[in-house]
Formats: structure tokens, sequence, C-alpha cells
């Protein structure tokens, strides 16, 4: 009989990718996966270290298997991702029960592990070279993915797919653990990701995303070519099969009219860019050491208005970071009703160990106050949101149907109808009637209403047929 996997994912897009892999490369084994984790002979946890409160949750589950271990002591248990990274042996002092430590870097070890630790080996660990630890060719290399290898069965959709193009990241913003647990910034060799751009194309994906923790920042030196990512959309434009791409998540600095230019001429290029402004305060920004200005920010957001004006803006804000007093958390509010961004990712500062602001600043922000400006920047977030998709009232737009709502299904005169959900090119959501053969398909969706989070539609059926309908507006 097969084995069988529960397997946990927290966190970004690149553990989402992350655990696709793993579960990947232990299908190919023959292990199925099982939604039951009594059930299962491993039980995997992919990690992530961003806030103190995702590493709580990791370590409450973990509480709970102590007794299912001992019961089960031939039952593997294994931390992977960043948590794995950053803690390393820590987690045996606070769940001596795990059996593997795996890092984001030696994910391709995990079927290996796993098959040692079923023969009697315990407490493994198989994580990255720290930051300081080995010339940086060492470093970089322990960090290196396994991205090649790709299951079509385990992406969440058959025609949406993460692609990585960049690993680990150079910025060092005080308060943030990813330059630690992702290691060095690396830019993916392009023709790598090209082959398996066209590889996702052949298995059916119609939408890629390209990911890096500032993906736009993406270089890669191939003999004497200077690949960056206006390049790579370029090429990546040309695999026929491909309707969409986006990448996530992008760096103020970094976003140049070039490549502004280029998502402009692709058609096939979303109009949604993920750019964190993080605060619009330029005191906070120093103590973040972001490196920009609000006005620095400002002029971006010009040159983002003047060559894709119909580009949706995301951002990322931290409340209550060191020092942060009412007036600076005052001129964030003011940014944010300045921006208006199509939706904002509000987190609460939390002091993370190994960063430079958990060595050099007081976390001095009281957590009511840190929730009290989280609520009421989410507030007008909202606000603002709904304001902007109301412009979208009576315009039909190209949406890539994703799957069905969690409504229920109604029973229409031509069979049964399902509540579908799907994405515009700029990335709002939209929610509709549909039947499931339309799962997958780009159509015409005309809005009739919204609210801060999703647009409200019907598809249009006298429009030319799916596979004639070109993409393009948003
Ligand atoms: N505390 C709170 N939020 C954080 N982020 C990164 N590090 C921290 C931290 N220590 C947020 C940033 C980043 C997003 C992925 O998580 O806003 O853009
Ligand atoms: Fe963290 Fe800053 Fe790098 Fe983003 S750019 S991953 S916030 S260090």
């Amino acid at each position: 009989m097969a084995q069988l996997l529960y397997i946990e994912t927290v966190g970004c897009q690149m553990n989402m990718l992350d655990s696709e892999m793993v579960v990947a490369s232990l299908r190919r084994q023959g292990w199925e996966i099982t939604p039951d984790i009594e059930q299962a002979d491993t039980i995997l946890f992919n990690t992530c270290s961003v806030r103190a409160h995702a590493e709580d949750k990791i370590y409450s589950a973990l509480g709970k298997l102590r007794l299912w271990k001992e019961e089960h002591p031939e039952k593997v248990i294994g931390v992977l991702g960043c948590m794995a990274q950053k803690d390393q042996q820590q987690i045996f002092r606070r769940a001596p029960f795990v059996d593997l430590i795996v890092g984001p870097g030696q994910l391709q070890q995990v079927p290996e592990l796993i098959e040692q630790a079923r023969k009697g080996a315990r407490q493994l660990v198989a994580v990255s070279r720290d930051r300081k630890d080995g010339s940086l060719a060492q470093i970089k290399r322990s960090h290196e993915t396994f991205d090649p290898l790709r299951d079509p069965t385990m992406r969440p959709s058959p025609f949406q797919a993460y692609l990585r193009i960049q690993i680990g990241c150079d910025k060092f913003c005080t308060y943030c653990v990813v330059p630690m647990t992702r290691g060095p910034e690396q830019g993916r060799p392009a023709d790598e990701i090209i082959e398996e751009a066209q590889l996702l194309a052949d298995q059916g994906c119609l939408e890629i995303t390209l990911l890096g923790q500032t993906v736009n920042s993406y270089h890669y030196q191939q003999g004497d070519e200077d690949w960056r990512l206006a390049d790579l959309l370029e090429k990546l434009h040309e695999i026929e099969g491909i309707r969409r791409i986006k990448f996530v998540t992008s760096y103020p600095r970094d976003m140049d009219r070039r490549l502004l230019q280029t998502v402009h001429d692709l058609p096939k290029c979303s109009s949604y860019l993920h750019v964190p402004l993080q605060s619009g305060s330029d005191a906070v920004l120093t103590r973040m050491r972001r490196g920009y200005s609000v006005d620095d920010y400002r002029q971006m957001i010009g040159r983002i208005s003047e060559i894709l004006p119909e580009a949706a803006v995301a951002s990322d804000f931290i409340v209550g970071f060191c020092g942060e007093t009412e007036d600076e958390f005052q001129l964030t509010i003011d940014a944010l009703r300045e921006f208006r961004f199509k939706n904002s990712f509000i987190f609460k500062y939390s002091e993370r160990e190994g960063t430079r602001a958990m060595d050099q600043l007081a976390d001095d922000v009281p957590y009511d106050v840190k929730q009290r400006r989280n609520n009421l920047l989410l507030e007008i977030q909202n606000e603002i949101s709904e304001q902007e998709n109301q412009r979208f009232v009576g315009r039909t737009m190209d949406v890539l149907v994703e799957g069905r709502s969690k409504k229920s299904l109604k029973q229409g005169d031509q069979g049964p109808v399902f509540q579908l959900v799907g994405r515009t090119n700029c990335d709002r959501i939209v929610v509709f009637d549909g039947t499931e053969r339309q799962v997958g398909q780009v159509l015409p969706v005309k809005v009739q209403d919204v609210t801060h989070h999703t647009l409200l539609g019907s598809i249009i059926t006298e429009h030319a047929g799916p596979e004639l309908y070109l993409l393009g507006s948003s």
C-alpha cells in the first residue's frame, strides 16, 4: 500500500511552490496525499518565519502531536522551510519528537531523509549555511532550489502555476528575517526559467506568476548577456499557450521605465504590481532601511500612472514598527489616501531574532496600539478598495475562471449552475454564475456590483467564443 503524506503549508507563495515540489518528488516515489493527519505515515509542516504568530501556530500544532508520536513511533514528523532554517536544532528543544528539520535549500533531500527516519534515524537536520559561514559561492550553493522537477497534478489549479525566477534577498530591511532564511539573492538562469515556462505551457498552464522576494530586481549574467526581468518577460511572452504573466513581489527602487514600458507593450503581462511601501514616514523608512523615501515612491507611482495608467498597485504595510509615533503613523494614513492602492496587506510589527531591528531598536509600541493602527489602516484601505472597484461597474473585463466559489450550486435551465470565481488581468477577484465547463477559460464578464474585495458580474454570452476572445483590456 502507498505511504500517506499529510502536509500543511503556511506563509508566502514561495512556500506554496516549495510544497508543490516536495509533494511532486514524493508522489514520484509512490506516495499519496491524505487530508487526514491521523492516517498519515509522515506529517510535514512547511513553515514561515516572517512573523512570530506563524511560528507559534506551528509549535502549537507540533505540541498536539506529542502523544500521537509516542503511540506511533514509526511515523515521521518533519519541519520544513524558513523556521527550520532559522531555528535549526532549537526546534528539538521544544519538540524533541520531531524527526526532520529541512531548510528551503535542502528540500530535494526530503524523500531520502524520510527514508532514513523510517529506518530509525532520529533528529535529522539539513539546512543551508548561515550568511557568514563560508564564501559567498558556498553559501549561495547551499540555498539552491530544485525547481525543474514539476508535477502538474500538484498545482492548486492545472492552468495556473508559480515559477520561481529568483532565490533569496540582499536588501536586509531591518525588520526582516528573509535574507537569513532564504540566503543571498540569486537570479535563476534565464534559459532554465524559459524551459520551465515552456514545460508549464505544454502541460496546459495558461497563467504563470513569476516569484522572487524582489522580483523586479532580477538579473542574471549569461556570458556577456545581462538578463533583466524585462528581457525575461519578452521571451516568456513568445510562448504559445501562456496567456497571462504576473510577477510578485516588486521592490520600489527597481521599478524602472523600461520594465513598465515592457509590461505595457506585452498584452499578456498582467497590469498588477505588488510594490510594498511599508510606511508613509521617511523616518520610519530610514529605521527600516528600505532604501527609498516616500517621495521616491511617489515618483515611482508617477511613472506607473504615466506608462501604465490602468495598473492596479498593491502594497504591504507594517504598523507599530520600533519607535513609530502617532505622527509617523498619520503619515502612513496620508500615503494610503494619496496612493489609493488596490489592496494592502497590513501587518503588526513582530520582532524577529537575527534581524538588525531586534539587535539595535526597541520593539516599544504596545500591542494594543499596533492592533488599533492595524484596524484603522485596514478600514481606510477597504473604503479605498471599494471606491476604486466602483469604477468598474458597467465595464466588461477578461476573467480567467479559477473555479467554484464557496457558494452552493443552483439548478439552471440548461443544467447545474455554479457560482464561479476568477481574476481580471489587474488581479481583481470576480464572482459570477457559470458552469463547471467554464473553469480554466478566459471569459468576458460584465461587472454589475462591487464590494471592497470582489467584483460581482455575469458572463457576456453574446460575445465571441472564448477561443476567439483576446486578452488585453483590464
Ligand atoms: N513583522 C511584521 N511584518 C513583517 N513583514 C516582514 N517582516 C515583518 C516583521 N518582522 C511583512 C512586510 C513584508 C511582508 C511579506 O511581511 O510587510 O512585505
Ligand atoms: Fe525582506 Fe526587505 Fe528582502 Fe522584502 S526586500 S524580503 S522585506 S529584506
